[in-house]
């Protein structure tokens, strides 16, 4: 008859003294297992009498059900132990300086992107958006470029091959027909920009085949070019960071807004160092206008109730003229010394208050 005190003690013994979760497992098979020392007790139940089998049977099974518990309890510890140890050996310092790995840094275009979603954020505009691959009636029709149109040959199309309704798709030409799916899905008042990429078959210092423009579109009842011209005028100053500009808003003619305008802005170039609001040199930054009353109705708008200004900026050149760039073709080159020298810090978030390029 085995002694089950000192069997008891045995196993709780190695229980108690198993290091890891693995030498619990061993001690849990040798006690409690099909084999195990204590689970081979009932085997003894065979050769016992209705009487001893009637106090030894729950004696057993009490053992059995002592010993599990116990594992249970040092299978938890065990564990504990265990993931801490993970723990702290898998610390990460996140104060310790980054060795081996450079910083990135924010491109300019980005970053003078950044700067005109603050400056236009503070006059109250939204942010729009619209497709890269256009349509021929949002990128021209419905702002008044009908086919045959000579602006259409201005803008040096990138045409996609014939779809299977005999449509050719565009690469925008320009950040307008943003102007058209705003005012198709949005009830005046409208006060949007909309930055992005646009494209055209040009390629020189000045001219990339992607570029960036800045749309900017305010639909109201009662708009006039009172409003545009306080609108851009905040916007240079804001943007360039200075107290005072003179613009120059120039005759033009652009199929979607009449009138229209180019504007320039008063600079001076002293060693070839560019100051913005200062000296008897104009700088042309952007075309605008008056919507065209035929772009407002081919968006389904009431024409004799609703007018707006907008205009279209080259964000590229934005960022020449303020960073001090003179060779637009290094802002696609993905040179990583150009990009250190003029890219941004990555935590600087442009605001008007921080000041937006500091
Ligand atoms: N879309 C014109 C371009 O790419 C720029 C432009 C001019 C946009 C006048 C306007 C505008 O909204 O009013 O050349």
């Amino acid at each position: 008859m085995t002694d089950l005190s000192a069997l008891e003690k045995d196993v709780l013994d190695a229980i108690a003294s198993a290091a890891s979760l693995d030498e619990l497992e061993t001690v849990r098979v040798g006690a409690i297992g099909k084999k195990g020392s204590v689970t081979g007790l009932t085997k003894q139940l065979g050769g016992m009498s209705v009487e001893e089998r009637k106090e030894y049977g729950p004696k057993f099974n009490m053992l059995k059900n002592t010993v599990a518990k116990a594992i249970d309890e040092r299978k938890a510890v065990l564990e504990k132990e265990a993931l801490n140890a993970r723990l702290q050996s898998e610390t990460v310092d996140v104060t310790l300086p980054v060795n081996g790995l450079d910083q990135g840094s924010i491109h300019p275009v980005s970053q003078a992107m950044d700067e005109l979603a603050e400056v236009f954020a503070d006059m109250g505009f939204a942010i729009a958006e619209g497709p890269e691959i256009e349509d021929d009636f949002h990128n021209f029709t419905a702002l008044n470029i009908p086919p045959e149109h000579p602006a259409r040959q201005m803008h040096d199309t990138f045409y996609l091959p014939e779809n299977a309704d005999g449509e050719r798709k565009v690469l925008r030409t320009h950040t307008s027909p943003v102007q058209i799916r705003t005012m198709k899905n949005q009830q005046p008042p409208i006060r949007i920009i909309a930055p992005g990429r646009t494209y055209r078959s040009d390629s020189d210092a000045t001219h990339t085949p992607m570029f960036h423009q800045v749309e900017g579109l305010v639909i109201d009842e009662g708009t006039h070019m009172g409003h545009l011209k306080g609108t851009l005028e905040a916007f240079v100053k804001a943007f360039f960071e200075v107290d005072n500009v003179t613009m120059r808003f120039r005759p033009s003619y652009f199929p979607f807004t009449e009138p229209s305008a180019e504007v320039d802005i008063q600079c001076s170039w002293k060693n070839g160092e560019l100051r913005i609001g200062e000296g008897d040199d104009w700088l042309e930054i952007l075309g605008c206008g008056m919507v065209n009353p035929r772009v407002i109705e081919a968006c389904g708008l009431d024409s004799a109730k609703y007018q707006g200004f907008a205009f279209g900026c080259g964000i590229d050149r934005l960022a020449m003229l303020k960073y001090g760039m003179t060779d637009l073709r290094a802002f696609f080159d993905n040179d990583l010394r150009w990009m250190k020298h003029y890219g941004f810090m990555p935590l600087d978030m442009p605001t008007i208050a921080g000041g937006l390029s500091r």
